[in-house]
């Protein structure tokens, strides 16, 4: 598939779908669809939008075969919703819709015209690239068989944009690590395991010269990690951790860290997962790591001017004769001591330690990845992921590159006072309180090993696995968070 900005207007374009985006209330033609209507459709779109009584409301669409006559085959209208609504994902969607149903058409050269967001056709190009991108992007990996599926589109051209070759460049780096993202969180824990993440960390260093650290069990007992062995200690494969660094030409303008929470499988541990529960879905625990090492996909395809440092702690949390047994008491890289009250919390573990290892590199900021709690999802459902923060100033951040990316976030307290039921008898604190605001005391375990670096906890437990198809997102992972993340370090 092949996007281009030729440039063309509308009049000049022929093939055999134009996908049209419309504002509710704009179904009256104007400047160039009511020439396009009258010069090249004989006043086809007019007669399509009275007939269907389409208004432009959102989610709608009209499909219509114009003849293979016309210079233009087929019609496909998507409806946007109210203008003053709008935002750069309104796009992105509606440009997903509109392109599903052009594939579903058969459609193989497909041109794309939408109304431009806020003017600028740069921004607007990267969301319907994205967009299209992404809704196609389907994983039939594991599948024996594919049957009768549509091809996609071959060719894609953005109209009424100018030209925007750099536009298509930026959003096809980013749809490379969404869909990286996306293929190991949907990946089955059999095949994507510690030492495959430390293998895809490699090969991104190799395909765009970035540095590699990897530090296996015995770097990682050097340097104090009781916390992340603890609960690598059961599993049968050894624990990675992953320190991938992409370094800019010249002076770097802000130093920036990227943290994945990387359990390739949370089985609770002796705490086991009981029925009901999710433990098959439990490969998505590494869906963080998938954020962190999608970016940097990204990050070395889009050479910002900034160093950005990935890191992820990644095992798998397992029961054997000799896994963590509850009460167990484990000392972190900064000393701190835990009380394992609960083995399935293990992923501010696994964080603890490599939180400490961020910020020893001197980073000007630092965010972390996890699906971290149920509490969370419980929260703010499967479309927004938690965010907590001391700083005000990278959550505004943050705020910022969400709207730019679509991607959702909600900002919740990090209350002192739930501390409270995270006070143990024997050791410093333990790793799970009360039932009540348990994303909360997460949030607050992880605080315990930033010391002054800005930093901001996602805990994206919801977003990470759509249960069905919307919008760009298909049925299953969605790569959520590499959109934010390469706005927010790019930004
Ligand atoms: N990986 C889970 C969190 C999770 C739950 C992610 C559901 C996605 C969907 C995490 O390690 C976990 O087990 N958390 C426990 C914490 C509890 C023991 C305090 C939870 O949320 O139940
Ligand atoms: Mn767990
Ligand atoms: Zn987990």
């Amino acid at each position: 598939m092949e996007f281009q900005t030729p440039g063309t207007s509308l009049l000049d374009w022929s093939g055999d779908g134009l996908v049209l985006g419309f504002f509710q209330g704009d179904q009256q033609l104007s400047g160039p669809l009511s020439t396009l209507d009258e010069k090249i459709l004989g006043g086809t779109l007019a007669e399509v939008i009275a007939e269907t009584e389409f208004e432009g409301k959102p989610g709608s669409s009209t499909t219509a075969r114009v003849g293979s006559k016309s210079p233009i085959h087929k019609l496909v209208l998507v409806g946007l919703g109210e203008r003053d609504k709008a935002t750069l994902d309104t796009l992105r969607r509606g440009a997903a819709v509109g392109i599903r149903l052009a594939k579903q058409n058969r459609c193989k050269q497909v041109g794309v015209a939408f109304p431009l967001f806020n003017d600028d056709a740069a921004l607007t190009t990267q969301a319907l690239v994205e967009g299209i991108t992404l809704a196609l992007h389907q994983d039939v990996r594991f599948k024996s068989e594919t049957n009768g599926e549509a091809k996609p589109p071959e060719r894609i051209d953005l109209l009424e944009v100018g030209s925007q070759p750099e536009a298509i460049t930026k959003a096809k780096g980013i749809c490379e690590g969404v869909i990286l993202a996306r293929e190991l969180v949907a990946a089955p824990a059999n095949l994507v395991t510690p030492i495959t993440l430390a293998e895809t960390a490699q090969q991104i260093a190799q395909d765009y010269g970035l540095e590699l650290e990897i530090l296996e069990r015995e770097d990682c007992e050097k340097l104090g990690m009781g916390a992340f062995l603890g609960v690598a200690q059961a599993s049968e494969l050894p624990p990675k951790f992953i320190h991938l660094t992409y370094k800019p030409v010249g002076e770097p303008r802000r130093k920036l860290a990227i943290i994945g929470k990387g359990l390739t499988f949370d089985s609770g541990g002796l705490n086991i997962k009981g029925a009901g529960s999710g433990i098959e879905m439990m490969k998505t625990d590494m869906g963080g790591s998938a954020a962190a090492l999608g970016s940097a996909k990204a990050v070395g395809q889009l050479k910002p001017d900034v160093e950005v440092h990935f890191v992820v702690a990644a095992t798998e949390n397992m029961i054997s004769g000799h896994a963590m047994h509850p009460g167990d008491i484990l000392t972190a890289s900064n000393g701190k001591t835990i009380e394992v009250n609960n083995t399935d919390a293990e992923g501010r573990l696994t964080l603890a330690d490599a939180l400490v290892f961020t910020e020893k590199l001197g980073v000007d900021a630092i965010v972390d990845l996890a699906t971290l709690t149920g509490a969370c999802v419980i929260a703010l459902g499967d479309d927004i992921a938690g965010l907590w923060s001391p700083n005000d100033e990278i959550a505004e951040q943050f705020d910022k590159a969400s709207s730019v990316s679509g991607e959702k976030f909600w900002r919740m307290p990090l209350e002192e006072k739930y501390w409270d039921g995270m006070k143990s008898g024997v050791a410093d604190f333990k790793n799970t309180g009360p039932r009540p605001g348990g994303a909360i005391t997460a949030a607050l375990f992880l605080k315990q090993f930033v010391k002054e670096t800005p930093w901001v906890h996602l805990d994206i437990a919801g977003p990470v696995w759509a249960d069905k198809e919307s919008g760009y997102n298909n049925t299953g992972a969605t790569g959520f968070g590499v959109r934010t993340l390469v706005n927010w370090v790019t930004s």
